[in-house]
């Protein structure tokens, strides 16, 4: 694990390890500023936190949120709650596999675009919606959808 990656790490459970509660805050934080919680910050955090490594290993794969490796360049989140596969979320998604050429959790070999599955982003009234690199967009609909794959594995 890179010495940066580590400074990361050591700082997050400096942050939450005396804070009841403090796992998920703390696995958000490495997230965020990682890309991913690093398999190799397991044992740290649960020795700091008290825990098993089993019981932050369960924690970390139980929440779709976490990834435990590195996302692609760009992160295309689809929501597949209610609201947006009442209005065609499931289509969406399809559109989106085929042009990427990956399921949900992969990354394109060129390492391009990462799909995720995401449950409400708020954006209910504007479904079917999905969030790329961290910005929502609303009422995409299936050919909206395979464009913007195309762009994202156009864009560097
Ligand atoms: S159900 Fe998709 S944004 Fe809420």
């Amino acid at each position: 694990m890179p010495d940066d990656a580590s400074a990361v790490i050591g700082r997050a459970i400096e942050r939450h390890q005396h804070v009841p509660g403090g796992l998920l805050p703390l696995l958000h934080d490495i997230q965020d500023a990682l890309g991913h919680v690093p398999p190799e910050a397991i044992a740290s955090i649960a020795s700091a936190l008290n825990l098993s490594r089993a019981e932050v290993h369960g924690v970390v794969s139980f929440y779709h949120h976490f990834r435990q490796v590195p996302p692609g360049r760009h992160v295309v989140q689809v929501c597949r709650a209610e609201a947006c596969q009442s209005m065609g979320a499931d289509t969406l998604l399809a559109s989106l596999r085929q042009a990427l050429g990956v399921d949900l959790h992969q990354t394109t070999a060129d390492g391009a675009v990462t799909l995720e599955p995401v449950y409400c982003l708020g954006n209910c009234a504007l479904a079917p919606s999905l969030m790329v690199d961290g910005r929502l967009r609303g009422r995409v609909n299936a050919d909206a959808a395979g464009v913007l794959a195309s762009q994202l594995r156009e864009v560097a």
